[in-house]
């Protein structure tokens, strides 16, 4: 049905960011033609508009269609208004050429906040659009930045969605199939009911746990079922998680 890659955390102007290894991921992203491939924020680190400039002329090397939302480091000092003027929308959503998948994008950031928040009007909006997708029944994607439930091994909770409980019912009820997010640079897979929630490490920053890796995921989707793999930029790729599909039932 479609492949998508799912990137996130660049961190474009950050002392730990590596050129070299976005560069080569971008090359590896390129090889796999995804139908989309959807940034989930951290593109710069300090939200200033030359990181910004910098980070587009990045992604635009990425020849498939691209869905960007921000992430907490973009919304620092009026990086907010920078992502608009750059890249456009920072909620919005995206079809693959033959329609039967929609990602939602939704912007979790706060202005000079690292903590992230939905919000009710953006919620109803999700609600809506997600509603429309599944009377389409089309897979259905959310791509934002902070995390809904806990990653392990990050530490103490700090950063989960402040409306977590909140947006974490109005998605499983209304039958979300993938929840993709980023900000901890760990990647992990949940599955609660029938949506799965992914996290991505980070495609090319340093500030990795432990012997972690850069990397990226890959998302096969097909008519019964999702494969989500994990594809090391220095290392190897592998299988994360398998599911079933069933939540256009
Ligand atoms: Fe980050
Ligand atoms: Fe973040």
């Amino acid at each position: 049905m479609a492949l998508l890659v799912h990137l996130s955390d660049l961190h474009v102007g950050a002392m730990n960011f590596h050129a070299e290894i976005l560069l080569k991921a971008i090359g590896q992203i390129n090889d796999l033609n995804p139908d989309l491939t959807i940034v989930t924020g951290d593109l710069t680190e300090n939200g200033y508009y030359l990181e910004f400039l910098k980070a587009s002329q990045y992604l635009e090397k990425i020849e498939s269609p691209l869905m960007v939302v921000p992430g907490n480091h973009d919304s620092r000092h009026v990086g907010n208004e920078t992502f608009e003027e750059v890249l456009k929308h920072r909620h919005g959503t995206i079809e693959n050429d033959t329609k039967t998948l929609k990602v939602i994008g939704l912007d979790s950031s706060e202005p000079d906040l690292d903590y992230g928040k939905v919000g009710r009007s953006q919620q109803i909006w999700m609600e809506k659009e997600l509603q429309k997708a599944y009377n389409e029944k089309q897979y259905k994607v959310i791509a934002l930045h902070h995390h809904i439930i806990p990653v392990p091994k990050t530490g103490r909770e700090r950063n989960v969605l402040a409306d977590a409980g909140d947006v974490l019912f109005s998605l499983i009820n209304n039958k979300t199939d993938l929840v993709i997010s980023g900000h901890k640079h760990v990647p992990h897979v949940w599955k609660l009911e029938n949506t799965i929630f992914v996290t991505a490490g980070t495609v090319s920053s340093l500030k990795l746990r432990g012997k972690d890796l850069n990397s990226f995921n890959i998302y096969n989707i097909k008519e019964d079922c999702i494969e989500i793999n994990l594809r090391q930029v220095q290392g190897k790729k592998y299988l994360l998680a398998k599911y079933e599909n069933t939540c256009r039932n």
